[in-house]
């Protein structure tokens, strides 16, 4: 824990999931404008276009001109290969000067909320639904911390983009809500046995992205459709910088306890 609030994130190894569009691609340009020279940041997502375009917009940036070293991968990471293209890609990346690695578990998928629980009888569609949003996390973060173990000098730091939906049910969401329980149980159990980890379940709060659009279009039940038509109509979703400017603060004042689920309104 930091003595005094930092004004960096030093000179960092950042990987961020979801990087193509939403809060992901935000955290992206946040943390570029954080970092030291001689940082590294490997972007993740299946769109190409869109995380290459990203690559190209960092690299005007100061922190771009400054030498910061940008690579996609362009992977789905619900499938092994495409987690292993990721840490393949990581290892090219780091350098001996890097003394942070950073990585952003963000990439997520609503699922199909179209539907109550009871109509999910199909064991193939669950662990599809499960691979992208629990299983890649645990094993991207389990083969990140393998390639860049503890060392004096190297901090090693571990968010999960969570939700509310960790903590509280939603009728037709039991996909969602559950695979972000059980991703969020990970990284606390991830936080107990690692002291060394700085370990954050962010919640960022209703944020006007795609995956909003879904929420407030396909959810079955009509109480919680209208509840999301409602905020989007009055204004009441957040921005991507927004709450992104709150998951800066929490990293750069080191403060939080390791593993705990901080939510965007406690900030
Ligand atoms: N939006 C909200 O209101 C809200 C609220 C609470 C929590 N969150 C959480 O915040 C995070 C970001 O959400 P968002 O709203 O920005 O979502 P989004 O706009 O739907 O973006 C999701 C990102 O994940 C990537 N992704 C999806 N499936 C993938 C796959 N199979 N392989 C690799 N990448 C994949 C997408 O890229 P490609 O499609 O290019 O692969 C995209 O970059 C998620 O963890 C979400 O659960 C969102």
């Amino acid at each position: 824990m930091a003595a005094t609030e930092r004004t960096d994130l030093g000179c960092a190894l950042c990987i961020i999931t979801g990087a193509s569009r939403g809060f992901g691609r935000t955290v992206a340009r946040d943390v570029a404008r954080l970092v030291e020279p001689g940082s590294a940041f490997v972007l993740v997502a299946r769109s190409g276009d869109e995380l290459r375009a990203l690559q190209a917009e960092l690299g005007q940036s100061e922190a771009g001109k400054a030498g910061l070293v940008v690579e996609c991968v362009v992977a789905d990471l619900s499938d092994m290969e495409g987690v292993e293209s990721v840490v393949t890609t990581c290892e090219e990346a780091f350098s001996n000067q890097i003394d942070h690695v950073i990585l952003v578990n963000n990439a997520a998928s609503l699922g199909d909320v179209t539907r109550y629980a009871k109509s999910f009888t199909n064991m193939a569609e669950v662990d599809s639904y499960l691979s992208l949003n629990v299983s890649s996390s645990l094993c991207l973060t389990a083969k990140i911390l393998q390639a860049f173990p503890q060392r004096s000098g190297l901090r090693r730091t571990v968010i999960n983009v969570s939700s509310l939906c960790a903590l509280k049910p939603f009728r037709s969401w039991v996909l969602y809500c559950t695979g972000k329980a059980a991703r969020e149980m990970m990284f606390r159990v991830l936080a107990e046995e690692e002291p060394d980890i700085r370990v954050l379940n962010y919640s960022p709060g209703p944020l006007d992205t795609d995956m909003q659009m879904l929420a407030r279009s396909k959810t079955a039940d009509p109480t919680i459709r209208k509840s999301f038509s409602d905020m989007f109509a009055q204004g009441q979703l957040l921005t991507c910088e927004e709450s992104c400017a709150k998951l800066m603060k929490l990293l750069l004042e080191d403060k939080y306890t390791s593993g705990a689920h901080i939510d965007i309104y406690d900030v």
